[in-house]
């Protein structure tokens, strides 16, 4: 517990942080390490899955300006892995210090890394699985005490987290890469629309954030009360079906639903419809997911809008978006507790009962498809399928301080960036939960995101 927690609500005795963890945190030392190889070789499993899908071409070369050669994205992950456990945390010498810089993500432009002097396919294979070897020999020899870096080994959990991060961005690469469908899965699990279309979710303060997360990163941090006035939230995503009513209505002719910044992008940027939407000579929507084309399923989240398209979609809608406050209170708040949970559901980790994570499903799932994910006040798939855009911009918390480095959180703070809450599919279970924040900047449309939307309800007399 912190002192900002209640230092603004201080009758508000119920109202707390979590204290839920998993078990392998409580016991310490044997099942964390346990748990921590357990994650370390689930996610290379996927980092590999996503680069042996392609051939060695398709591994170096530049899907978009929008992103990293994959090539580039696994040297990352592994120079990354190798900094902080092997140099870091293990306390070894450098494997190759002088690829440094090849990998750091400040010096060079996603657009230009293909130009640069990049380890190829089979070098950069090599260097990973050695960075591996020397990231475990320490997790099997280095104590979890006596720095923050190591307490409840939180250097191995950001690594696992990173390299999640990257599969997503992998991912995303992968859908925007032309030609024959390389990945599959099964389709997630069908869903019927919740009975009721929105909730309240009643006025009051809420503990945001979290100060006992072990693995929470430093923008998460630290838990503090925030007072909420009342509003309604949507239970579910707005659905691809839903979103084409507000094309076919002519939504992206109309400037009424676009703030000026909107407006001004949607003109230059020629945009009528979500990324990878077409619609064929009878006015049926298609689009095209991983290199397969099909209808538009229309009971799904939409996928691949900005920011400016959903903000224009709940102004049509006669809605909004939901702060990133209203998102958190909404997904964590326990009106019987006056608890935040780490979770909708509880404190307990992800499973595939609760939500669709992990690139299990290459698709968000339905409406209505994980009901026991839902969270106390009813609302439905805030965790899994889509990110969600909120109205928010990219800033610190009351009371953050950086921790480990900078360049995660902290040099993005202010910017024209917005703030995506609750995770997609493509998003691994280590690195989301009810706290977790992304951002983004408002034009972008090859992440997994869509939106809920929002509205202010009416105040009540007296109260
Ligand atoms: C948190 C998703 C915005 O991908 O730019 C990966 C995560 N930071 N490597 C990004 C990240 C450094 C970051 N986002
Ligand atoms: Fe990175």
């Amino acid at each position: 517990m912190t002192v900002t927690e209640h230092t603004q609500h201080p009758d508000h005795s119920r109202q707390s942080d979590h204290t839920g963890q998993p078990d392998h945190f409580a016991a310490g030392g044997e099942a964390l390490r346990n748990r921590v190889a357990e994650l370390l070789t689930a996610t290379r499993a996927r980092s590999t899955a996503l680069t042996d899908a392609v051939d060695d071409g398709g591994l170096v070369a530049q899907h978009s300006p929008l992103m990293s050669p994959l090539v580039w994205d696994l040297a990352h992950v592994g120079s990354q892995e190798e900094l902080w456990l092997v140099r870091d945390v293990g306390g070894r010498e450098p494997l190759r210090p002088e690829i440094d810089g090849l990998y750091d993500a400040f010096q060079h432009s996603r657009s230009s890394r293909v130009e640069l002097p990049l380890l190829g396919p089979a070098e950069a294979r090599a260097y990973v699985a050695e960075v591996r070897d020397k990231a475990l020999d320490a997790l099997g020899r280095v104590p979890f005490t006596g720095s923050r870096l190591v307490e409840n080994a939180f250097a191995f959990g950001m690594v696992v987290q990173h390299e999640q991060q990257h599969d997503e961005t992998m991912l995303a690469t992968h859908q925007l890469r032309a030609g024959a469908p390389v990945l599959h899965a099964p389709a997630p699990p069908p869903g019927r629309p919740p009975a009721a279309r929105e909730v309240l979710v009643p006025a009051g303060p809420f503990t945001m954030g979290t100060s006992t997360e072990p693995w929470a990163l430093d923008n998460e941090r630290p838990a503090h009360a925030v007072h909420v006035p009342a509003f309604h939230i949507d239970t579910a995503a707005v659905t691809a079906g839903e979103y084409a009513e507000f094309v076919d209505a002519g939504g992206y002719d109309d400037p009424r639903w676009w703030s000026a910044a909107g407006w001004k992008h949607r003109v230059a940027a020629g945009l009528t419809a979500p990324q990878f939407w077409e619609r064929d000579a009878g006015g049926t929507w298609y689009r095209r997911r991983f290199g397969v084309v099909e209808a538009v399923p229309v009971d799904e989240p939409v996928v691949h809008v900005c920011f400016h398209e959903a903000e224009a979609y709940a102004r049509w809608a006669g809605k909004r978006l939901p702060t990133e406050a209203e998102w958190e209170k909404a997904a964590r708040y326990d009106p019987a507790s006056g608890r935040s949970r780490r979770y909708p559901w509880g404190d307990e980790d992800p499973t595939p009962e609760y939500a669709n994570l992990g690139q299990r499903h290459l698709q968000p799932a339905a409406a209505g498809a994980y009901p026991r994910g839902a969270s106390p006040l009813g609302v439905q798939q805030l965790i899994g399928d889509v990110w969600e855009w909120t109205s928010s911009g990219w800033h610190p918390y009351p009371g953050y301080e950086m921790f480990p480095y900078a360049q995660y959180s902290e040099v993005f703070f202010g910017g024209d960036y917005k703030v995506l809450r609750g995770g997609s599919f493509g998003t691994d279970t280590a690195s989301i939960r009810g706290t977790f924040r992304n951002w983004d900047h408002p034009i972008r449309r090859q992440i997994f995101a869509g939106f809920r939307c929002a509205r202010d309800a009416a105040p009540v007399e007296g109260a």
